[in-house]
């Protein structure tokens, strides 16, 4: 007998309800892996076996397959991210604000490009392509936190203190 139960997710943690609202919004088809895939990575930042398996069992594929699209496409990560997550947005209306001065100014902070994570480990560099704020438009979400209209001031600000961190723990 086929198990038609939806799986429970792997944690508490709040970030998986957006791949559920994902996953829902295609009624679990699986057809819906790329995109559902696409919002794990937007939300964790990589994707990792934990999540693949969940992704697997609740569009009902083979992890193989799973694997085969997370391995294939270069905009998914399977390497853990650093120990914080910026992620950019890119899409029409954040691109249109100044998503590119905000990349250049991640860039000079961390040194690292989307995909990258900073040499000393601190920060991960996301991009993701609409995270459906455009009225907030340009977006940055710190560890998933969002923050709107954000300026390449700002953005520097931040990384600056995730940076800054690392360095006054060398500094003691
Ligand atoms: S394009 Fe950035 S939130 Fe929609």
């Amino acid at each position: 007998m086929i198990n038609l139960e939806k799986p429970s997710p792997p944690s508490e943690d709040r970030r998986w309800k957006i791949i559920d609202r994902t996953m829902r919004s295609y009624g679990y088809a699986p057809h819906s892996l790329i995109q559902t895939l696409h919002t794990v990575q937007e939300t964790f930042g990589f994707l990792d076996e934990e999540a693949m398996r969940y992704v697997a069992e609740a569009l009902r594929v083979p992890l193989s397959q799973v694997y085969g699209v997370a391995t294939f496409y270069h905009f998914f990560t399977l390497k853990p991210p650093g120990e914080h997550t910026c992620t950019v947005c890119t899409g029409t209306a954040c691109y249109i604000k100044g998503a590119e001065d905000l990349l250049r100014a991640v860039k000079q902070v961390t040194g690292a490009d989307p995909g990258e994570t900073s040499a000393d480990g601190k920060v991960s560099v996301v991009t993701a392509r609409c995270i459906g704020s455009c009225g907030l438009a340009p977006i940055v979400l710190f560890d998933g936190e969002m923050s709107g209209k954000i300026t390449p001031k700002a953005l520097e600000e931040k990384l600056n203190e995730w940076t800054h961190i690392a360095e006054e723990a060398v500094g003691e």
